[in-house]
């Protein structure tokens, strides 16, 4: 996709050390937001500068009200920024209109939500390819078949989300935000209400859509076991970036969570 973007007037995001080679999917420069006015104004983003990269499974964390869900909602353009930049891929979302920011938020980003959000008088495979038509495509047919089988819902594709479990129904939301082949996914807490196994196959499954077919996610969770998922844990704390860590263990976050209180 391409738009006739200005020149963005914040500077390019530098790559994370170590990784120069790797280009960035999406990231944010100098992000602040202040909801409210006055006496009730909270800085949930107070100066957040942070790059992902392409092809890498990056999770959040941090406390409660740290500011982990405004910065997603802020990155995948559900929400406008006080001030500072949010970029996905090349383009800086302030630099287009409500219809262009539409368009790149159907052709450029996917999420997953702690609920499924899956429309329930459709079939499991209508509800993978829902955003497709509705955007008047079909989409890439061999590409749909290969999340399906990574997502293992072949023989699932005739049912009705409330004929399916919850792991199960969470399986066609992963799907169906990989089936437009987005530059980026943001999940936030995909696994928060899934018992522990039904979750670690999530999680697994996001894994794989990372390592086997490329794909770049970015996902929001209170729990190190799941962030032991990712390549790297980015940590938030009153709306700053404090720390992160690459190849992650639950133990190394666990320890790492202790020193916010949590
Ligand atoms: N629409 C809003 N209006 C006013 N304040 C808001 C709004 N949305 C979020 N906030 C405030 O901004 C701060 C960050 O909220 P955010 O939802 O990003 O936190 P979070 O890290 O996702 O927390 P949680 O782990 O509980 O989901 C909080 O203090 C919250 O109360
Ligand atoms: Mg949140």
């Amino acid at each position: 996709m391409t738009f006739d973007a200005p020149t963005p007037s914040v500077p390019a995001a530098p790559p994370a050390a170590g990784t120069a080679t790797v280009t960035a999917a999406a990231g944010a420069v100098d992000a602040v937001k202040i909801y409210g006015k006055d006496d009730s104004e909270v800085r949930a983003l107070d100066g957040v500068t942070v790059a992902f990269e392409s092809g890498r499974f990056t999770a959040i964390m941090g406390p409660s009200g740290s500011g982990k869900s405004t910065l997603m909602h802020c990155l995948a353009g559900l929400d406008t920024l006080t001030s500072g930049g949010v970029y996905i891929g090349n383009t800086y979302l302030s630099t287009l209109n409500d219809k262009q920011l539409t368009e790149l938020r159907r052709t450029e980003v996917g999420f997953i939500f702690q609920a499924y959000n899956l429309v329930p008088t459709l079939t499991a495979l209508e509800n993978i390819t829902l955003p497709l038509l509705l955007g008047g495509t079909k989409g890439d047919q061999q590409w749909i078949d290969q999340v399906i089988d990574t997502v293992g819902l072949r023989s699932r594709l005739k049912h009705r989300p409330s004929e399916l479990s919850g792991g199960q129904q969470q399986r066609v939301a992963v799907a169906r935000a990989l089936a437009s082949r987005p530059t980026i996914i943001f999940a936030d807490e995909p696994t928060g209400n899934l018992d522990s196994r039904t979750g670690a196959e999530i999680l697994d499954f996001m894994r794989r859509a990372v390592r086997e077919l490329g794909q770049t996610i970015v996902m929001v969770t209170h729990d190190p076991v799941a962030a032991s998922y990712a390549d790297r844990v980015v940590f938030l704390a009153d709306g700053r970036i404090v720390d992160e860590m690459h190849a992650p263990t639950a133990e190394r976050v666990l320890d790492r969570m202790k020193h916010f209180g949590e």
